[in-house]
Order: structure tokens, then sequence, then C-alpha cells
């Protein structure tokens, strides 16, 4: 069995827009450095690639402020975000799109050369820069081109991060430094230790813990599972915001997005009577924030015992709808439906961790050593419920400022354990395990229940005990990728459990 051990100045675990953007600005500003770039897809997956909509910043000033976007940030976040993060990444969110437009993202424009920018719910402007509802894809394609030309960034395609690596001064207890990662090569199975002065987790979300989902495969928690294995500070991961406009397909686990900036242009939610019924309960209607057009959508399908209610988007028609929403329309068509037609079934579906590894403004987790970017970090920007299109515009800025504000590296020697850790770690299996699928789909449909359930508690209770049930089972089989992907999926939903627990614990203590 061939066993590798890696060294590199910086690694960064994950290949979306905060991970790859961190990678760009860390080899501009340190040339001495190498930068070691974790892929565990072989084809470049990421939830920022499928992100429709576009990223929020105050680009008309005219007509827009700073001001306007940090009020609007902390309403949707029902005001429990950091302020002085909040007002550090509205006042920066102009400057990422500007550095991505030196890159070459080209957003699109007015004829004058004004942004053309698109409303979204819970904001007071229209502020999205965007290129058509593919922006994700258009940033991801850019920032990938100068990437792979560079010659300091090393990106390793099918690597599995499995656990952080590093020192801890008692046997077996919890990490005192971080100094890399410990995973697989999917390629052939070996185990590898990457070791790094700089670890940063930009593993995203963990949207496929839920049945239904807008996030791609590789959305199973990993950093966040990786980070709370270690004991490192996690919070708020009960504020989990699901998408009002999913479409429904029966046949599908994955979800179909349908952006947020189709209510922008006009679309609305409407019930099996064609009733447009959000305004009875938030005068903003379909501009509402996610979290309120979730909760209003679920007691109109209760009170009328249906499935699914419907996004109708017709009187947009034809030419509007393929010129600005190509996407969707393909998307669409692809499933039988034409938007400029028909009724588009819709549900509900997971779409973004707000809570994750606790990282101050700089990025710094409780570990030494490791940073959190993007998704997987809790930086305290979004609160309770993320404002639409902050997301993709928070990884850039937050990159960038990480970058930035690491002055001097601390230079690690790496811990002598080397060959007994890769052992230790065996080979990784490349082939699917039935049985955890059949589990990983078990979890999905109660984690689902559980975000819906009006009786928590018990749903709880269930659940952690089928997860500590479900835990047993993996560790004895040997590592393989579906098994560490489900060992997460089973960490995240253990926290997430406990996080609903403390808050419900709290919130009977003050009533
Ligand atoms: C959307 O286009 O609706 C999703 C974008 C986001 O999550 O902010």
């Amino acid at each position: 069995m061939k066993e590798t051990l890696i060294h590199t100045d910086v690694l960064i675990v994950g290949t979306g827009i905060a991970g790859l953007s961190c990678a760009l600005e860390m080899a501009h500003l340190y040339p001495e450095y190498r930068i070691t770039l974790l892929d565990k897809s072989f084809d470049r997956n990421s939830n920022s690639q499928h992100a429709q909509g576009g990223m929020a910043a105050v680009m008309s000033p005219d007509h827009d402020s700073f001001q306007s976007h940090f009020n609007d940030t902390l309403r949707a976040g029902r005001w429990v975000n950091q302020a002085a993060v909040v007002d550090y990444f509205v006042r920066k969110a102009p400057e990422a799109i500007h550095w991505l437009e030196t890159l070459g993202v080209k957003f699109d424009k007015e004829t004058l050369g004004d942004y053309q920018l698109g409303m979204e719910g819970g904001h007071a402007h229209p502020r999205i820069v965007h290129q058509k509802d593919w922006t994700g894809k258009e940033v991801l394609s850019v920032l990938w081109n100068c990437v792979i030309i560079h010659d300091r960034i090393k990106v390793l395609s099918g690597y599995l991060a499995k656990d952080l690596w590093g020192i801890s001064f008692e046997y077996g207890g919890k990490l005192e430094k971080c100094c890399g990662i410990k995973g697989f090569d999917l390629s052939n199975g070996n185990p590898v230790i990457i070791h790094s002065d700089i670890t940063i987790l930009a593993t995203g979300g963990c949207g496929r813990l839920f049945a239904r989902t807008t996030n791609a495969e590789i959305a199973t928690g990993d950093g966040v599972a990786m980070a709370s294995r270690a004991g490192v500070e996690l919070r708020d991961m009960h504020y989990y915001q699901f998408h009002p406009t999913a479409l429904y397909d029966r046949q599908n686990g994955r979800a179909l997005l349908l952006t947020e900036a189709l209510r922008g242009a006009g679309a609305h939610i409407v019930n099996d009577q064609g009733e447009r019924f959000l305004w009875k309960g938030d005068k903003r209607g379909e501009l509402a924030t996610r979290d309120i057009i979730c909760a209003l959508m679920e007691n109109e399908m209760t009170s009328k015992g249906v499935d699914y209610l419907y996004l109708d988007a017709r009187h947009l028609g034809s030419v509007c709808l393929k010129k600005n929403f190509p996407q969707v329309v393909g998307n669409c068509l692809g499933l039988g439906f034409h938007p400029a037609e028909d009724l588009l079934p819709i549900l509900p579906a997971a779409h973004y961790q707000c809570g994750g590894i606790v990282v101050d403004l700089l990025g710094r987790s409780s570990l030494e050593g490791l940073y959190a970017l993007g998704e997987c970090a809790s930086t305290g920007l979004h609160g309770k419920n993320r404002l639409a299109s902050n997301s993709l515009t928070e990884g850039v800025v937050f990159a960038r400022k990480l970058a930035k504000e690491l002055v001097k590296f601390e230079i690690s020697n790496p811990p002598l354990n080397i060959s007994e850790g890769l052992k230790e770690m065996g080979k990784c299996s490349l082939e699917e395990v039935p049985q955890f699928l059949e589990i990983r789909t078990s979890l999905q449909k109660e984690m689902n229940k559980l975000i819906f359930s009006k009786d928590q508690i018990t749903l709880i209770n269930q659940v952690s005990s089928k997860v500590e049930k479900w835990k047993i089972i993996i560790e004895r089989k040997q590592a393989s990728k579906s098994g560490i992907e489900l060992q997460n999926l089973l960490d995240v939903a253990e926290v997430m459990c406990k996080s609903f627990k403390d808050q419900l614990e709290e919130h009977a203590e003050h009533n």
C-alpha cells in the first residue's frame, strides 16, 4: 500500500467560491508560500457552482446605501447577527465585486454600463449583481481558470479529508494545534496526510442531511463534522435555512432550485386555487425573507391538506424568462414544465447552513492553525436566517480578509506520529456500501421531519438515539467514501439535535 505525506504552507479544503478566492489572494500576497487546494470531487463540484441568483452588494449608491444593506441583513437574521461583522461585510461587498471583475467575471450591465441589479426577498432595494441566472457558474469558471494556471497553487482533485490532524497534548484528547488533515486519495484509496502550517476549511454546508435539498452531492457537512470531532467551537447549527421555491419532483431527492430572482422579477407563490396567500402573513408578500415565506407555505399546505404549492411565472412571458432565466427554463423543460405556460409545483427544500464553525473576522477558529470560510463557518453575518444572495459575496469578502491579514505564519513541526497515523487509517474502500445508503435515506427523512415538527423535543430524542446506533454500525466497517460522508452527516445531525435541544430548553427557562 502506498502511503503519502504531502507538505504545504497553506491547505484549503474545499473549492467553492470561498476556497478558490482565498487561494488566489494568498498566492498573490505571499509569493513564498505553496498553496494546496483539496477537492473531494473529480469534477469541481461545489454549491457555489450551482448558485443562481447572484451576489448582494451596494453598487448604485445614489439609490441604495450601506445602511440599508446592513438593516436588511439584520432584519432577515432576526437581529441576532453580529452588527460589527455585518457592517464590515456590507462596506467590503462592492470591492469583492470589483475584484472578481478584475479577474474576468462579467456581470450583466445596462447599455450605459450600470449594473443590472436584481431584486430578491428581504432587500429594500435592487442590489443583486448577477450574470443571468447562472452567476455561480460564471464566477467559478473564472476563478478556476485563474487557479489552474497559477504555478504555486496545487489542486488535488479526488482527495477526501477524513479528519483534522495535529498535536494533542493528551493521548486521545482534543487537538491543541491543527497541522493539516488526514484523508484519502480516492483514485486509489490510499491514505494521505497533508501537513500544513495553516489549514482552512471551506467545505460548504450540509444540505445532504435532509430528504430534499437544493445542494450539490458534496454538501455532506464535512468541515463542521471534522471540527466537531476535534473539539472545535461550533455555534447555531439549528439555524438552518430552507428555500421556498424548489421544484417539487416526486422522482428526485435533488430539488431543483427556482431562483428567488424569479420572485424579484414578479413571479407569485399561489395555492391550489391559484390564490396568492403570503400577503396575509407579511405585507412584503413574495419578497418577504425565506424563513417567513417557508413558514407561511407550511401553514397553507397544512390547512389545505396539500403536499405542494405553485410558483406562477407565466405572466413574465416566454421572452423575458428565456432571456433572464435560461438555466431555470432549461432545467424545467428537462422535467416537462414550461415556466411560461405551466404552474410550477414547489415545496421548500434544505438550502443553507447559517451556523457553523465559530470564527472571528480574520477567519480564525478556536483551534490554533485552523481557519474556516464560507458556509461551513459562522462569522456572525447571517443570524437566524441568511439574507438572499449574501452568501457568495460573503465567501469572497472574508476569503480576501483572511488572506490579507494573515501577516505571519506560525511554522509548525510535523507531529512525530506520521507513519503510525497513516497505518492506523488503512485503505479507503471505493465500493458503495448498500447499508450506508439505507441509513442515509432514513437519516434524511428523520431530519426533514425534525425541522418541521411541532413536537421537536420528542423527535430530537428519537433521532439522537437512532444516530447513536447508526454510528456504531459505521465504526465497525472499513473506511469508505460513502461511510466517511455518512459519518460526517451523522456527526452534524448530532450537533444539530443538541443545538435544537439547547435552544428549546433555553426558551422554556425564559417562559
Ligand atoms: C437563489 O437564487 O434563490 C439562491 C441564491 C441564494 O441562496 O442566495
